[in-house]
């Protein structure tokens, strides 16, 4: 447990949509609020990720979980069996979903975890929000451990980082989509397979078959209906489009500006969301204005060319 002075000044930074890390009893976890776009865009920034993996959801308790996600008999089971403590369980959204869009990376699952360390759970009741949060390291680097790894990896980053000594486990969480019949094993962890097949009693599929639905790939990882023209300079009466920056063609109808000031962490933040606005019936495409190939720009060009290619 943390000091209350350490808790409420970590809670206040959370709220005020600011970047805490803090200990789990896997690895240190990166915390944002996960109802926050530009908050949860911040730890795509500051991880230097060039993708937008969705993120694990941290809760205080099952209630909370359950006002997400579509629950069902085996999230039911495995929750009070294993929970709190190393399993992330990936459901459906709710259709009332409040989570942002960039925390599920605009997919219609979600995923969720209810973390054993004690500190972590003094947190999310402190604060009383969802928490967004990836391992507290680098793009591509292993995930930290203690919080002196936090601050060799992210230490000029983040505000604050909520020291709890070493992680016991020090693997990050098993993770198991439960939102179909058969369980599927994505990520393998502390918690094995065949404690999950005990809990659940049947066959869970194995991390192999598990790839193919490998977060980025997924059929269901939100695809507008209507193609997407990149780089788009012009616009035709026929399309909507997605803006960046302040100098938008002026024949364009339908807009919505990822980001007036061309800010890329803006744009991050509000890429699914009007993506999902634009993609209806009335037009033909949607347009989408350049986005540097910079820091998130690499990130959010890379997600506007897989919506793109999916209809190429
Ligand atoms: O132990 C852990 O899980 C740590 C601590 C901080 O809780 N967190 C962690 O988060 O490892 P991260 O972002 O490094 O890994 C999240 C994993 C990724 O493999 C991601 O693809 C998967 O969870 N994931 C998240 N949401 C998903 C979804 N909706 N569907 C499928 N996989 C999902
Ligand atoms: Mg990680």
């Amino acid at each position: 447990m943390f000091p209350l002075d350490q808790i409420h000044h970590a809670s206040t930074l959370l709220k005020a949509g600011e970047l805490v890390a803090f200990p789990t009893e896997t690895v240190y976890g990166l915390g944002a609020n996960a109802l926050d776009n530009l908050a949860v865009a911040r730890i795509f920034a500051v991880k230097q990720r060039p993708h937008f993996n969705p993120l694990i959801v941290h809760c205080a308790d099952i209630k909370t979980a359950q006002t997400y996600a579509q629950w069902n008999a085996q999230a039911e089971m495995l929750a009070t069996t294993f929970w709190p403590g190393p399993l992330t369980l990936v459901l459906p959204r709710k259709a009332d979903c409040t989570i942002s869009e960039l925390t599920s990376a605009g997919l219609e699952t979600i995923a969720l975890r209810i973390p054993s360390h004690p500190g972590a759970l003094q947190l999310l009741r402190e604060c009383g929000l969802p928490l967004a949060a990836p391992s507290a390291n680098r793009s591509g680097r292993v995930s930290p451990t203690t919080a002196q790894h936090v601050r060799d990896e992210l230490g000029s980053g983040i505000h604050c980082i909520l020291d709890g000594g070493a992680c016991s486990v020090g693997l990050e969480s098993t993770v198991v989509d439960v939102s179909g019949e058969a369980p599927v094993l994505l990520r393998p962890g502390f918690i094995t397979q065949d404690m999950l097949e005990l809990a659940l009693k049947k066959h869970v599929l194995s991390p192999e078959s598990g790839k193919i639905i490998a977060p980025g790939m997924l059929a269901s990882h939100y695809a507008p209906s209507l193609p997407v023209r990149l780089n788009a300079r012009s616009v035709q009466s026929d399309e909507a489009l997605l803006a960046f920056g302040g100098d938008i063609p002026p024949s364009a109808a339908d807009v919505l500006n990822l980001s007036v000031r061309g800010d890329l962490v803006e744009a991050a933040a509000n890429l699914f969301a009007h993506l999902r606005a634009l993609d209806k019936p009335g037009y033909n495409c949607i347009a989408v204005m350049p986005i540097p190939e910079e820091g998130l720009g690499i990130a959010i060009n890379d997600r506007l060319g897989r919506a793109a290619a999916q209809r190429s």
